[in-house]
């Protein structure tokens, strides 16, 4: 079965992509789909499953705009809570969602990678993800950062142990460690911060995403549950960020 895919003309038509003050990284908290599909009476996976189509959604449009990074919650440290049959359910939509799209991901030069800690996840997510980030190596449009295992508590921890051995090796000088070597043990490494965070489904707050890369990024939640959010909200995030002013402190 195939699903909306990244060339849909059609919906092309009906959309205004804007062209200027476009995030250049943009960082999406997915949530909402549980309750989508409680709301149809379904079961919390079908939820899961239709937000697959969203994604390929929002990547084309982030694609259309130009964006040049899309940074995705898509499992997070804290999701291992969920029951069972979920986990193995959510485990497994990264090999459905690249089965169905990587073609038109690797025909609009969508570079895949993954941020987290891949070592403890199940096999049939890892090599899906491992295999996607090979095809698409090369590419050099749109990167799409999958956050798979994500813990941001996590992250800075592990990022304090590889200082602290650095430094104990004399890799590292203690006195010369800024903010930027420190984002260089972060997954995230060698990627800007996110500009925008999107986060669906109603909730405001951060979920242990991104604590030390959205310390200047700008916010916009909507109530919109993930399955639903489309073009059409994706755009209006953008406008509304377009109109906010940045000034990192300043004045
Ligand atoms: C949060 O909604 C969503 C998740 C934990 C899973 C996110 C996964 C996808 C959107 C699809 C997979 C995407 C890719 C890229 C393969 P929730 O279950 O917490 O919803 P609720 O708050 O309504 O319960």
């Amino acid at each position: 079965m195939k699903m909306p895919f990244l060339n849909n003309k059609q919906l092309e038509k009906s959309f205004h992509y804007p062209e200027d003050n476009i995030p250049e990284h943009i960082a999406i908290i997915m949530d909402g789909n549980g309750r989508w599909a409680r709301k149809r009476g379904m079961p919390r996976t079908v939820g899961h499953k239709e937000g697959i189509s969203a994604v390929a959604k929002i990547v084309r449009a982030a694609v259309k705009c130009k964006v040049k990074v899309l940074t995705l919650y898509t499992f997070s440290t804290e999701n291992w809570k969920r029951p069972k049959p979920e986990i193995e359910f959510i485990l497994r939509l990264p090999k459905e969602f690249l089965s169905i799209y990587l073609p038109d991901l690797l025909s609009n030069n969508v570079r895949i990678e993954a941020i987290g800690d891949m070592e403890s996840l199940p096999a049939y997510t890892r090599e899906a993800i491992q295999y996607a980030i090979d095809r698409t190596r090369d590419n050099d449009g749109l990167q799409l950062n999958l956050a798979l295992n994500y813990g941001s508590r996590h992250e800075i921890l592990n990022a304090m142990k590889g200082i602290i051995t650095d430094i104990s090796n004399a890799k590292l000088s203690l006195d010369e460690l800024d903010e930027q070597q420190f984002s260089g043990y972060l997954y995230t490494a060698g990627i800007k911060d996110p500009d925008l965070l999107i986060r669906t489904g109603g909730e405001k707050r951060l979920s242990n995403f991104l604590l030390w890369q959205l310390a200047y990024t700008e916010f916009w939640f909507t109530d919109v549950l993930w399955p639903d959010f489309s073009e059409k909200e994706f755009l209006h995030a953008l406008e509304e960020y377009s109109q906010r002013k940045r000034r990192y402190g300043g004045i």
